[in-house]
């Protein structure tokens, strides 16, 4: 430790830069020197504000000019000259003392010792302990912020106690004290960053839907890079998963205007780049439209009311305010007898309104819907994937409608404004659009068909997307098979697959009319019911529902798949049926329900020890492994999860729900997407941000599987209260640290195979993996997995605990426009 006398003489001289790495309670800082973090990322120290003269002790990036400062202590009591001094205290806070040891600023936390040392960490973070650098942390800046966000740092909302981190901008560009603009998360059960203009709503992201805040459909493309939101009941903390020290420094930045700009400055080409910032969009000012107005930015007029609505006042409307909103132009009418009462008028594709109250434990839209319904003053409501069931009850605040992206909100209406004259114009005019749209669709194909034609003897295209459009011709391509296809043979079954065609009449038999009490459960497209065929054989019957557009693509698709698959650990499909409207899918019937019922349910959770555990993991694995490689054709499952396992009255896994799949030519290894489907938690990164996927996708989601099975917990709404963001961040770091059986499943009692339970993480990791080239395929899992040998190889750090690196975003353009991540997925037995 040096010697703040000893240096005294030095200071006068050479009054710039002097360095050092701690502030103890006999060496603080004074004009002239700065703290500097280990790798001299950050430097604190005295500064001025541009032209101004007051004195500010701050953190500033150590060597990006123009100076920048992301942290400032005495905001609010500058000092005047230059006589300042940033030290530990007396009472062994750190305190900002004027000339006359007059106290401008304290930490003001209560220590227990004056023997306390304050040291800058790489992150910006300035930490207080007592002693020495091993003991718990006293006061931190990362939970005092000014107007900066750092990485890492930590935005919490603590419903509980109503506390909460508030970010609060300059006054102006030379004055670091308090200004009016407030930013932070809402204390409400669906989380949302707000920023207030004094106690005004100023702007607003929107919902956490999980993945994104609904208001910022654009999030997607930054999804690895962006703030992530950690929530469990009552704490909710968002946080940003980047990492400072690659290749920029970066930072959400709270502007004295009240503007959140995110800057980056990269060390490479040393420069500042914005790359995004809200309010560069009118329709980002809160409320702008008023109650019940839409705010459409691309649109011919930026606000419109809704459907139903007219402008409260015109002549204001008209002239520019809009603030005073819209208002209905008839009265709902609540008494819902008769079929003449309200109804929901759907807007699609928007940022839902603010002020939403969260309806616990519904399952689906209907539900939220019939919820709704019933109660006279709810007068919108809307099902998220992600968050679930929402409604509103005062004044809709603050939508924006956008070109892509968005979620659906439900309006409720009068039937007057539903139905009658302006429904049946509305409708005429759906019609019109609906046929321009499908005339414009087929030349489109028929275009397509013909130049794919053209390009396909030209350079040989390696795949083809398995629409419906192409299943038929796809699969004789690739099998050179007799099989034929259903669509085509209608009815002629003498060379298709032995399916058995049920009747409507005997499905709706089995299922009592498809009764609720024989409901098992709701997935995306539609319910599944359990049935008893006249022989005492039970049945699980899948009916889709009419509704659902994707319906007839995923259903011939899951027919064509699923008959030709045969093997224990896959479900069995025991017929099928398309009578009218009707398509329905009837399965064996699995007694116990998926594998998450029983893996994150408390009261299941000791069913399964680990032998049982294991011989999951292993049915699991080899199911996969025959869609990859053993059946006649590859196939891709796309939707690997918890839920999409079923176990039979052993407890044998079964893959079930193709859906989704797709089939893979010979030698195709990798598709790319536009409509990128799946469930967040198990998609891997090259899926679910550029959609593509391979077999290596399905071995992400079996890592992220075969970790929740010996953990215990999901992945998704995983939450440690430390350093990790997700289920796979925790197990990384506890494998660097290795004590991985800290992470094994506390249900599982003491009673395990260690050498098993270590090597199905060791395997987990390395399905994980960031890059799909490192991923084992599923023929060496099964092998690891059954092998005694322990010395696989070493796992590199998993996806989703780190930014991706640069090559392989430059590798892979980004190619989907609009992605579409639905956890819309059919969970067959099980609802959710
Ligand atoms: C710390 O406290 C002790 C007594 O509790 C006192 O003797 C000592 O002078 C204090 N040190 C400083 C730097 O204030
Ligand atoms: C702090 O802890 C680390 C490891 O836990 C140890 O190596 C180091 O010596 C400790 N430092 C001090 C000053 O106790
Ligand atoms: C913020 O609020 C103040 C007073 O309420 C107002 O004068 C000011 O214009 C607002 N700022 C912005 C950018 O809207
Ligand atoms: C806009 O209209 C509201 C009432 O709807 C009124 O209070 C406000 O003063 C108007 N603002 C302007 C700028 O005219
Ligand atoms: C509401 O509905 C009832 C029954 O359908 C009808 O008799 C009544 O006139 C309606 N009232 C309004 C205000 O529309
Ligand atoms: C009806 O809806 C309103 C608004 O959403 C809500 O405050 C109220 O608690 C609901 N009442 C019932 C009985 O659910
Ligand atoms: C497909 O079948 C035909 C006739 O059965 C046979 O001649 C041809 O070699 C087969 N092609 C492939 C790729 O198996
Ligand atoms: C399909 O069935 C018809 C009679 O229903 C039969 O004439 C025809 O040969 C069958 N097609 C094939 C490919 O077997």
């Amino acid at each position: 430790m040096r010697n703040v006398k000893a240096l005294l003489p030095f200071l006068f001289l050479f009054p710039s830069c002097t360095a050092i790495s701690t502030i103890t309670p006999t060496q603080p800082i004074k004009e002239g020197q700065t703290l500097l973090s280990p790798g001299e990322v950050f430097e604190l120290g005295f500064f001025s504000p541009r032209t101004s003269t007051n004195r500010y002790v701050g953190i500033w990036y150590h060597s990006v000019p123009p100076q920048t400062v992301v942290w400032v202590a005495n905001r609010e009591n500058p000092l005047k000259d230059s006589s300042g001094v940033f030290a530990v205290s007396g009472d062994g806070n750190l305190a900002v003392l004027d000339g006359r040891g007059k106290t401008l600023w304290s930490s003001g936390t209560s220590t227990a010792s004056n023997d306390t040392t304050a040291t800058l960490e790489d992150t910006g973070n300035l930490i207080l302990r007592i002693g020495d650098s091993n003991s718990s942390i006293l006061w931190e800046s990362f939970d005092h912020p000014t107007d900066s966000f750092l990485p890492l740092m930590k935005l919490r909302a603590d419903l509980k106690t109503g506390k909460r981190t508030i970010l609060t901008s300059w006054k102006g560009e030379e004055d670091p004290s308090l200004g009016s603009f407030t930013l932070g998360l809402e204390l409400h059960m669906i989380p949302q960053v707000l920023v207030w203009n004094g106690s005004a709503r100023y702007w607003r992201s929107g919902q956490w839907n999980g993945r994104i805040f609904i208001g910022m459909p654009y999030m997607y493309n930054v999804y690895l890079n962006g703030p992530n939101l950690v929530t469990d009941e009552e704490k909710k903390t968002i946080v940003y998963t980047y990492s400072y020290y690659t290749e920029e420094y970066t930072r959400l930045w709270l502007e004295w205007s009240g503007v959140i700009k995110r800057t980056n400055w990269n060390l490479q080409k040393k420069e500042w780049s914005i790359p995004w910032m809200h309010m560069r969009t009118r329709c980002g000012l809160y409320g702008l439209c008023g109650p019940f107005g839409i705010c459409k930015e691309l649109g011919s007029r930026i606000c419109v009311c809704m459907q139903g609505f007219q402008p409260k006042s015109i002549a204001e409307w008209n002239s520019g305010n809009w603030s005073g909103g819209c208002v209905r132009k008839a009265q709902l009418n609540c008494s819902n007898e008769g079929g003449k009462g309200d109804g929901f008028l759907t807007i699609g594709g928007v940022k839902m309104p603010d002020f939403s109250d969260w309806k616990r434990g519904v399952s689906d839209g209907k539900a939220c819907e019939d919820d709704c319904l019933k109660n006279c003053s709810c007068i919108a409501h809307a099902f998220v994937s992600g968050i679930g069931c929402m409604n509103w009850g005062g004044d809709l605040m603050d939508i924006e409608e956008f070109s892509s992206g968005g979620e659906n909100i439900y309006i409720r209406l009068a039937d007057s404004e539903l139905g009658g004259k302006r429904g049946l114009k509305a409708i005429i005019i759906v019609v019109i659009v609906v046929l321009g749209v499908v005339i414009i669709v087929v030349c489109a194909c028929i275009y397509r068909r013909w130049t794919t034609k053209q390009r396909d003897s030209v350079r040989k295209i390696k795949w083809q997307e398995m629409t419906l459009f192409h299943m038929g011709r796809n699969l004789d391509a690739l099998g050179n098979s007799s099989d034929a296809d259903i669509r085509r043979d209608g009815g002629n079954q003498t060379q298709g697959p032995e399916l058995p065609i049920f009747e409507f009449r005997m499905i709706a038999k089995a299922t009592q009319h498809f009764s609720d009490a024989n409901k098992l459960g709701e997935g995306g497209f539609g319910p599944v019911y359990k049935g008893k065929l006249p022989d005492g054989q039970e049945i699980a019957v899948k009916r889709l529902s009419k509704t659902s557009g994707q319906g007839l693509q995923e259903f011939k698709n899951e027919v064509m798949l699923i008959s030709k698959l045969q093997h224990r650990n896959l479900v069995r499909l025991l017929g099928c049926c398309i009578e009218r409207e009707e398509k329905i899918l009837v399965y064996e019937y699995m007694p116990n329900k998926g594998l998450d019922s029983f893996l994150f349910d408390p009261s299941h959770q000791s069913v399964l020890d680990w032998a049982k555990r294991f011989r999951i993991v292993e049915g699991i694995a080899r199911g996969l492994l025959y869609l990859h490689r053993d059946s006649r054709l590859k196939i891709i499952h796309r939707d690997l999860k918890a839920s999409n396992i079923l176990l039979d009255g052993d407890l044998n896994p079964k893959i079930s729900d193709f859906g989704m799949a797709r089939i893979f030519g010979g030698d195709e290894n990798l598709v790319r997407t536009n409509r990128v489907v799946g469930t967040y938690g198990y998609m891997s990164p090259e899926y679910a941000m550029e959609g593509r996927f391979s077999e290596k996708s399905d071995v992400f989601s079996f890592g992220v599987l075969l970790l929740e099975i010996v953990s215990g917990k999901r992945n998704t709404g995983f939450y440690h209260h430390e350093h990790s963001l997700s289920l796979l961040g925790h197990v990384w770091r506890l494998w660097n640290e290795n004590k991985m059986l800290e992470m094994i499943d506390t249900a599982l009692g003491e009673s395990f195979p260690q050498s098993e339970v270590l090597r199905c993480i060791h395997v987990g990791l390395l399905c994980v993996q960031q890059f799909a080239t490192d991923r084992p395929t599923m023929s060496s899992v099964v092998f690891m997995l059954d092998s005694d040998i322990a010395n696989f190889r070493k796992p590199k750090q998993p996806a989703f605990t780190e930014r991706r690196s640069q090559s392989e975003s430059d590798s892979s353009e980004r190619s989907h426009k609009k992605c579409s991540v639905n956890e819309v997925t059919v969970t067959m037995i099980h609802g959710r």
